[in-house]
Parts: structure tokens; sequence; C-alpha cells
């Protein structure tokens, strides 16, 4: 079983500024509910049993799931059954959530290697809270198939070619079935030149938890950023195997302005 996620949410937010100059990103509503809300349920319907957030300074995400005199109080006051459900809903969330903290954005490699104490079993499960995808279950899903081949997976969109410089990108070699495939090599935000391929990688990977000994001696690359994607590249040159999942469901893009309004306008359409 895969029964360990974790969340890093430490980035600095500067596409969604100026929100973000107050608000944590992932904390912004889309249809009235908190964006990291729709990825903590994602969890929950996968089976996951506990969540590690990786945190900033920025106290703002902590304090979501810690008010809970401030609730008391009110719910003391006025017996309303919204609030009481809410409440009930922040309390199921806190239970399964651990923080660890990420002073300096030094990339989602470094966010990783946080997380080494916590981890407890062979496998686990990372999402990015900017990548949101709804109308299926993408996790569940790739739960399922790191438990069957007993491997690593990685979900996976066809982009355009001008825009593969925006991501991480997978040259391929054999196909395991129609939606999934094993990975040959991974480039983090290659030229158009120098792209393999125009699979990207989208933010929901099953990582195995050997993947810290790589971490720990990574040096930093593109951007001056330790990237997930350069100790992944490391263990598939090792033999590890990595399959590339292309995902049923609705990507949505929540980590820029455009794309944030526009998710928000998707998600109240379901
Ligand atoms: C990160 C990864 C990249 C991946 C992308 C998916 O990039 O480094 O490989 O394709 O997430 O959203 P970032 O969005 O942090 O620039």
């Amino acid at each position: 079983m895969i029964r360990q996620a974790i969340i890093p949410l430490a980035g600095l937010g500067t596409r969604l500024l100026p929100l973000t100059s107050v608000f944590a990103k992932e904390l912004l509503p889309m249809n009235g509910k908190a964006g990291i809300e729709y990825i903590l349920d994602e969890c929950i319907d996968a089976g996951i049993k506990e969540v590690v957030f990786i945190i900033s300074k920025k106290k703002m995400i902590k304090d979501y799931f810690y008010k809970d005199s401030f609730y008391k109080r009110i719910i003391k006051k006025k017996k309303d059954k919204r609030i009481i459900n809410e409440y009930r809903k922040i309390l199921k969330y806190k239970k399964m959530i651990k923080f660890v903290y990420q002073n300096k954005p030094l990339g989602t490699g470094d966010a990783v290697l946080k997380t080494k104490k916590f981890i407890k079993d062979k496998y686990f499960l990372m999402l990015l809270p900017d990548d949101l995808i709804v109308k299926n279950n993408c996790s569940k899903d790739m739960i399922n198939i790191s438990m069957k081949n007993k491997c690593s997976v990685m979900a996976s969109m066809k982009v355009k070619k001008n825009n593969v410089s925006r991501w991480g990108i997978y040259s391929l070699s054999k196909r395991l079935n129609r939606n999934n495939f094993f990975i040959k090599d991974v480039i983090e935000k290659p030229t158009i030149k120098s792209a393999p391929s125009t699979n990207a990688v989208i933010g929901r990977y099953i990582l195995p938890k050997k993947i810290f000994s790589k971490l720990k001696n990574l040096k930093p690359g593109k951007g001056g950023e330790i990237h997930i994607t350069d100790a992944i590249k490391k263990l598939i040159n090792e033999g590890d195997k990595f399959i590339g999942h292309k995902f049923r469901g609705k990507y949505l893009d929540c980590g820029s302005m455009s794309g944030y309004i526009k998710s928000g306008i998707e998600i109240s359409k379901l």
C-alpha cells in the first residue's frame, strides 16, 4: 500500500502576485474552496493516511488547520450547521497532516529531501498543488499502477511543442499499454531543440524511498534549483523503472494568474 503523501508548499507564488503578497497561493479559493482542499480530498480518496506539508516560514497554511479555539467560540455562540461541518472537515485534514519547513525555495528536489525522516514505506506519493486534475482521481490510478508493477510512476500529458521549456519532458522506451509507458530519460525544462518529445511531467509522482540518497548529493540544476527530475534521471540511469502514466481526467493549471482564473470557472461547472 502507499499510505503517505508529500506536498511542497514553500514556493513564492510570484506568478500569482499581487494576491500572493499576502496569501499563501494554495489557500486561494477555487469556487469557494481553498485550492489545497482539492488536493487533500484527492489524497483521502486515494487511500492516503498521512500527508507531509513542506511549508515556508509563512504561517498562514498551518494556521488554516489550527484555528480550533476560533471555531469552538463561534460554534458555541451560533449553532450553524455549515460552520460545524466545515470545522469537522478541517479537523479531519489536521489529523493527517505533518509539517516540515523549507525556509529557502531551493527547488522541488530540496523540498522532497526535507521529508526524509517522515517516509516509512518503499514508495510515497507527491502532489504539486499548482496542478489540479479533476473528473478522475489521478493519484488513485497511479497508486494502483505502482503496486501492480512494483515501480515508480509519474503523471504525463502531451503539451504543445513551443511550450516544452515550461515542463520536465520524457523520452520513452517500451509501451506497457495504451496509457502507460516506461521512461527512458527525463529532462527538466529543455529547449524546443533539445526536447526528446512533447510528453510532459505533470505534478503527481509515486517516488521510491531511495530517491533520498540521490537527492542528498545532487548539485543545483536548471535555474540554480535542486530538481526532483534530476534525481529521477539518476535512478533511471541505474536501472530503476519509472512508468509515465497518461492520466484520465482534466488538467487545470492553478499556478499562473490566467490558469487560476480559468480553473475556478472550470471547477464551478463540475
Ligand atoms: C515542476 C517540475 C516539472 C514539472 C512541473 C509540473 O516545475 O520541476 O518537471 O513538469 O512541475 O507542473 P515547476 O512548475 O515547479 O516549474
